[in-house]
């Protein structure tokens, strides 16, 4: 199995060999960074964003540039023709007539999954509403990576956000591949959904970072997510609830990665910044070389040949009923054919937004 001509819509599209196969042809990206490449040229990437982005858009546009490719899209959906109710299916069959790779951010849970559905080019996930965002799991790995040269045997919290944190929930399912333990640091109501908890991983539940800083070797710190919250009162009663600063860090490791997906907001203080321990911007950075192998894989111009790739579903899909989640593309999409993986006699999971239900 190639990953040449795939989509990346969650983590476990690829096998754990196939997102250490992105990391490594990453590196070597890494290291030619700024010779002048063109294994892209003649090919076309959109990017279609419908949230908010710096970095993964920009990150995106720089790794096909500095392959040589030619970059087409819109950042701003109110010039989309989304506005007139143009559908995610229309409106990917079309970009993918005018490109050759899509990268898609939209607020809609499981909503790059319909793009994927009804595009015969590679869709990648650059973030669906609060469920997945793939690519910067890999710029986290490689970060990891990187610094530290194993994940196994790290002890790594995860603070802030778990709830609507998209960021986080692609990582647990990375973090599955690895013996590490996880130890999920948020208030009671940012705690991570049962859904995202990744079987056989060790996870803790604590709501104070202090009580296992001096543990940790990788501190991944999240934005609260403003913008997720069904009910504004609930996003004040949490807001600011960390905020790791300097004299915080006097307890940890010195060689502790304080991480961070960025924006930050108000959770890591600027006299952290230079501290040897802040790997926000270096991993900003990685993201570049990191989308560049991941563009020149499923585009076919770096070979994944041999490498194993994931098991398929062990379980039956149904077609049936339509996911309630108000915030998941099949709910939403009237258009969309319902996709229930069965887990149990009575236990559905939405393979477009990871929702479990219970029926019968
Ligand atoms: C994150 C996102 O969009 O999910 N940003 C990013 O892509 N680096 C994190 C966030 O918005 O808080």
């Amino acid at each position: 199995m190639s990953l040449a001509g795939r989509s990346l819509i969650r983590v476990d599209d690829f096998s754990a060999a196939e997102m250490q196969h992105v990391l490594n042809v990453a590196e070597t990206m890494h290291q030619r960074l700024h010779e002048r490449q063109t294994m892209l040229a003649g090919s076309i990437l959109a990017t279609a964003f419908f949230e908010p982005s710096t970095r993964t858009r920009l990150s995106f546009e720089s790794a096909m540039q500095r392959l040589g490719g030619g970059v087409i899209g819109f950042a701003d959906a109110t010039t989309s023709s989304a506005v007139k109710g143009e559908t995610l299916a229309d409106t990917a069959r079309i970009i993918e007539s005018y490109a050759d790779v899509i990268v898609m951010r939209h607020p809609l849970e499981g909503s790059v999954k319909v793009a994927a559905d009804y595009a015969s080019k590679p869709v990648i996930n650059a973030g669906d509403g609060g469920h997945q965002h793939p690519t910067q799991t890999l710029t986290d790995l490689f970060t990891i990576q990187r610094a530290r040269g194993d994940l196994n045997g790290l002890q790594i919290g995860l603070c802030g956000d778990l709830r609507f944190g998209r960021t986080v929930h692609s990582l647990l399912a990375a973090l599955g591949h690895y013996q590490v333990k996880v130890l999920c640091i948020a208030p009671p109501s940012l705690q991570l959904p049962e859904r995202y908890r990744p079987p056989g991983v060790e996870v803790e539940q604590v709501q104070r970072v202090e009580d296992v800083l001096p543990d940790l070797d990788v501190l991944y710190v999240t934005r609260i997510q403003r913008e997720r919250f069904p009910d504004a009162s609930e996003y004040e009663a949490v807001k600011g609830s960390y905020r790791i600063d300097a004299a915080l860090l006097e307890q940890s490791k010195p060689e502790l990665l304080v991480m961070h997906p960025l924006p930050r907001v108000d959770e890591i203080a600027y006299n952290v910044d230079p501290d040897r321990r802040a790997a926000y911007f270096g991993q900003a950075a990685y993201g570049v070389p990191v989308r560049m192998a991941l563009l020149a894989l499923l585009l076919d111009a770096e070979s994944s040949a041999g490498v194993p790739g994931p098991a398929p579903l062990a379980q039956p899909v149904e077609h049936h009923p339509r996911c309630p989640n108000p915030d998941c593309a099949n709910r939403v999409e009237g258009y969309t054919e319902p996709q229930m993986l069965l887990v149990g006699p009575h236990q559905r999971r939405c393979l477009y937004c990871d929702l479990e239900l219970t029926v019968g």
